[in-house]
């Protein structure tokens, strides 16, 4: 297998793109390493790229990029990936910080660049903004989450954190929690993705930094049950959902097999588990809001369309 490390950035289709990179500097406090009207590439304050955005007509996200182990050998991609009737090509001069990739396309349609030794950004910051620091997960939905979850298991390291039910995975492929969402619906819709913070207080202040921009939070605060992370979500521009998080539950040592202790955990110690839907409702927070449920809805929508 393709031993995966660490979520890259996701590419986004934007039909406007100086105004998301305009959203993710002044607000979300990220760096602009490239910016024209028909491509941005953003970067966290600490250099690495988290988002690029692409002149198009949709908020579609075509590609996702993966980071794979400093001593695996992208040229072996290829050979990992025949079992899967996958094939692979070559890419350089990515972006800024990406010299060369291998790509291939996921069984859900989402366009995947592996790369590895990756250049950071020395762009300087402006200041402000909520400022992240780290792009932590990506949600997407797929026919179905069970088939999707066992290709990134099989095919790319990740291992299964959690699930809700049979439709909703969680998968780690380092300490974190989880790296990798899939939930049953349309096949490569994004969901949501999220950004760590700090700590609770760098959660408070970007909630007084959203209310400052008038960007109103659709869900949260909260602590969800499943990954135990404090949550707050809202919408950007292009009309993503945005999920900031902190105190994501970590597995620190993969032989041990359950989470680092924490003193919200129900379960002792907390490992892997199915959960169902009742119980994986968060610990604390309000229910979500219509403008954070009509996400699901529109995918919903969009499969019976599709048919
Ligand atoms: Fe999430």
């Amino acid at each position: 297998m393709i031993p995966v490390r660490r979520l890259g950035y996701a590419v986004y289709e934007s039909p406007d793109v100086l105004r998301q990179a305009e959203y993710y500097e002044e607000v979300m406090g990220l760096v602009a390493v490239e910016r024209t009207a028909s491509r941005a590439v953003m970067a966290t304050q600490m250099g690495q790229e988290v988002l690029v955005f692409e002149k198009g007509t949709s908020n579609h996200c075509p590609r996702l990029s993966l980071e794979v182990a400093g001593d695996f050998d992208l040229k072996d991609a290829a050979k990992k990936l025949a079992p899967y009737n996958i094939k692979t090509s070559t890419r350089t001069g990515v972006t800024p910080g990406v010299a060369h990739a291998v790509v291939f396309t996921d069984p859900k349609g989402t366009e995947i660049e592996l790369f590895s030794a990756p250049k950071s950004s020395d762009a300087k910051p402006r200041g402000g903004g909520i400022a992240p620091v780290k792009f932590g997960h990506i949600a997407f939905t797929a026919t179905t989450a069970q088939s999707i979850s066992n290709f990134y298991c099989n095919a790319l390291d990740f291992r299964v954190s959690d699930w809700i039910g049979n439709v909703f995975a969680f998968l780690r492929c380092g300490p974190d929690h989880h790296t990798c969402n899939f939930i049953d619906g349309p096949d490569g819709a994004m969901h949501h993705m999220a950004f760590e913070l700090k700590d609770w207080a760098h959660v408070l202040t970007a909630c007084d930094l959203l209310a400052h921009h008038r960007r109103p939070i659709i869900w949260g605060p909260g602590r969800h049950e499943v990954g135990h992370n404090i949550f707050i979500y809202h919408r950007d521009p292009d009309d993503h959902i945005i999920e900031l998080f902190t105190e994501i539950d970590l597995m620190k040592d993969e032989s041990l097999g359950y989470f680092e202790p924490r003193p919200w955990h129900r379960d002792r110690p907390q490992r892997p588990k199915v959960w169902g839907r009742e119980e994986a409702a968060p610990q604390w927070g309000l229910p979500p809001s219509a403008d954070f449920r009509r996400q699901g809805e529109q995918h919903l929508a969009r499969q019976g369309h599709n048919g």
